[in-house]
C-alpha cells in the first residue's frame, strides 16, 4: 500500500478527491499525513474528518525556506512516506526538497503546462484568449510547474466564461486526472525518461 502524504494550503478539493479515491478502493494506498502551511486550511478539517492526521507547520518559526522544507522531511521520513502529493500548496520547494523526492512529488496544474505556469492561472488563460485550456498533473523538478507531464485533460474556454466559471469547470477534471495519476503511481505504470513521463497500459 502506497503511503502517502499531502501538503495543502487552502481548501482541499483535491485532497477530497484523493480520499474519495482511497475509500472507495481506486487507489490501493493510505494518506499517512497532511501537511498545511496555514493554520486555517479547511483542507486540514477534512483530513480531520476522515481520521487523517494534519499538521500545520509554521513557516515563520524557520529561519529560512530550506529549515522549513527539513521540518517537512523530518515527517514525510519519519511516516517512511513513498509519494507527496502538491494539492494547492502554496510554497515552492526548495531544490534540497526536489533532489531528495525527486520522481516522488506530484502536482495539479490548473492549465496545460507549458501554457500560463504560476499564478491567477485562468484569468492569464482568458486574457490571451486561447479557445482550449486544461489541467495537468506532473512530476516536480527545480522550476516551477514544469517537470515531466503525467496526464493532462483538455477543457474548452467558452465566451460566457468568467475565471469563476472556468476555474469550476477546470476543476471538475483535476479532481478526476489527480487521483487517477496517483493510481497509475501506485501500481508501478509511470516511468520517466528525461522530460517524458511514459504510462504503461495494461
Ligand atoms: C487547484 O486549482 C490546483 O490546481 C492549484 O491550486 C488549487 C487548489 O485547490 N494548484 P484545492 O485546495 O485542491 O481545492
Amino acid at each position: 500500500m502506497l503511503k502517502i502524504a499531502v501538503l495543502v494550503s487552502g481548501r482541499g478539493s483535491n485532497l477530497q478527491a484523493i480520499i474519495d479515491a482511497i475509500e472507495s478502493g481506486n487507489i490501493n494506498g493510505k494518506i499517512e499525513v497532511v501537511i498545511s502551511n496555514k493554520n486555517d486550511a479547511y483542507a486540514l478539517e477534512r483530513a480531520r474528518k476522515h481520521n487523517i492526521e494534519g499538521v500545520f507547520i509554521e513557516p515563520l518559526s524557520y529561519k529560512s525556506k530550506e529549515d522549513y522544507d527539513r521540518a517537512i522531511i523530518k515527517i514525510l521520513e519519519d511516516k517512511n512516506i513513498e509519494l507527496v502529493c502538491l494539492a494547492g500548496f502554496m510554497r515552492i520547494l526548495t531544490p534540497y526538497f526536489v533532489n531528495k523526492y525527486r520522481g516522488r512529488i506530484m502536482n495539479i496544474h490548473p492549465s496545460l503546462l507549458p501554457a500560463f505556469p504560476g499564478l491567477e492561472v485562468q484569468k492569464k488563460a482568458l486574457d490571451y484568449g486561447v479557445k482550449f485550456t486544461g489541467a495537468t498533473v506532473h512530476f516536480v523538478d527545480d522550476g516551477v510547474d514544469s517537470g515531466p507531464i503525467i496526464i493532462q485533460s483538455v477543457v474548452p474556454v467558452l465566451d460566457i466564461d468568467t475565471s469563476e466559471t472556468l476555474s469550476e469547470r477546470i476543476l471538475k477534471e483535476e479532481h478526476r486526472i489527480y487521483p487517477e495519476a496517483i493510481k497509475l503511481f501506485a501500481e508501478g505504470r509511470i516511468s520517466v525518461k528525461g522530460r517524458r513521463a511514459f504510462i504503461k497500459h495494461n
